[in-house]
């Protein structure tokens, strides 16, 4: 985690539901504590982190949720915007051009546009000089990122776009954000997986991928909601021998409901041996917390168990 910290941008992948934003979360408090100026980006419009902290509505604007600890929700659409001022030069020309119907035309005819904008905007926050000179430079940008195939394809666009625009200054800025993108001084990636086969599976694939297509590593891996081993080989054994047909209702069904929960825990134990075999990486494991929704105390608590865990 340490090493991770250093960077200047993480990625935090994973497919939809394993806890992507709750892991990126509980970096970023981490991070924010350890003393460095940290900004968590959501690309998919949910505003969970401002929400938490209550500073709803607070969207496409850098805003600080606690000491050194900000947030903001990607726009494709208004980095876009920003992606057309820089390259056009002009903010009045862009602005007339963006709310020009034919650009819709065009945006729609230049596959990954609005995805080169976003990628391009995590870039922006992640520079030491900053687009604009007021904007102060952030330590560490960590970045919730889409589900889908745990979020390649983004980390994959602006090699392709540079492919599309093969010459000019969107070229060369394209090749820029794919170098500090490739660059493993300057870019982490953190996968989150669930204790089961599937989520297993799709994990391993994706460091295989991320190594073919991006030549990164898989710095961490986070196996999110792990639940705890109750009993041991033992003791498990001797509640299951109890007979509890002849007890009261409830004790019987509590009784299976143990037996069942340990068989569960036991099955996750033996899917994380699976990942860590297969995976050349460290893999950390958080607990699951039995609260029906996690909020800013419950992060609080997993980045404290990230940090003791890594
Ligand atoms: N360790 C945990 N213990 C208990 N609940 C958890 C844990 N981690 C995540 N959750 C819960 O599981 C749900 C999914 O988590 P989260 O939103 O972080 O996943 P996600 O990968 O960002 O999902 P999405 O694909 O919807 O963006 C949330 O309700 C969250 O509170
Ligand atoms: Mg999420």
């Amino acid at each position: 985690m340490q090493r991770l910290l250093e960077k200047r941008l993480v990625f935090v992948a994973g497919k939809g539901g394993v806890g992507r934003t709750t892991v990126a979360a509980a970096v970023g408090l981490a991070a924010a504590r350890s003393g460095k100026r940290t900004i968590v980006c959501e690309v998919a419009r949910q505003e969970r982190m401002s929400h938490a902290f209550r500073r709803e509505g607070a969207g496409f604007r850098e805003t600080e949720l606690a000491p050194r600890l900000f947030g903001i929700s990607i726009d494709p659409d208004k980095s876009l915007e920003e992606f057309l001022v820089d390259q056009i030069g002009s903010r009045r020309l862009a602005s007339l051009l963006f709310h020009n119907r034919i650009f819709d035309y065009l945006a729609a005819a230049t596959p990954g546009l609005r995805e080169m904008a976003t990628i391009g905007k995590v870039w922006e926050l992640a520079q030491l000089e900053r687009r604009r000179g007021s904007d102060s430079p952030y330590d560490l940008v960590v970045v919730d990122m889409q589900a889908t195939g745990h979020g390649l394809g983004a980390l994959r666009t602006p090699r392709t776009f540079a492919d599309i625009a093969r010459v000019g200054p969107v070229r060369r800025k394209a090749e820029m954000i794919d170098a500090f993108l490739r660059d493993r001084g300057q870019t982490g990636v953190l996968a989150v997986a669930l204790p089961e086969e599937m989520p297993v599976v799709e994990t391993v694939e994706f460091a295989e991928a991320l190594r073919r297509q991006m030549g990164l590593e898989l710095d961490l891996t986070v196996m999110n909601a792990m639940l705890p081993e109750r009993f041991s080989r033992a003791d498990a054994d001797a509640i299951e021998a109890i007979d509890g047909a002849h007890g009261a209702p409830a004790v019987a069904a509590a009784l299976r409901a143990a037996v069942s929960e340990h068989h569960r825990a036991r099955a996750q134990r033996a899917q994380l041996r699976r990942l860590r075999a297969e995976l050349d990486g460290e893999v950390v494991t958080l607990p699951y917390l039995f609260q029906p929704d996690l909020g800013l105390a419950e992060w609080q608590r997993l980045s404290g168990e990230l940090e003791r865990r890594t």
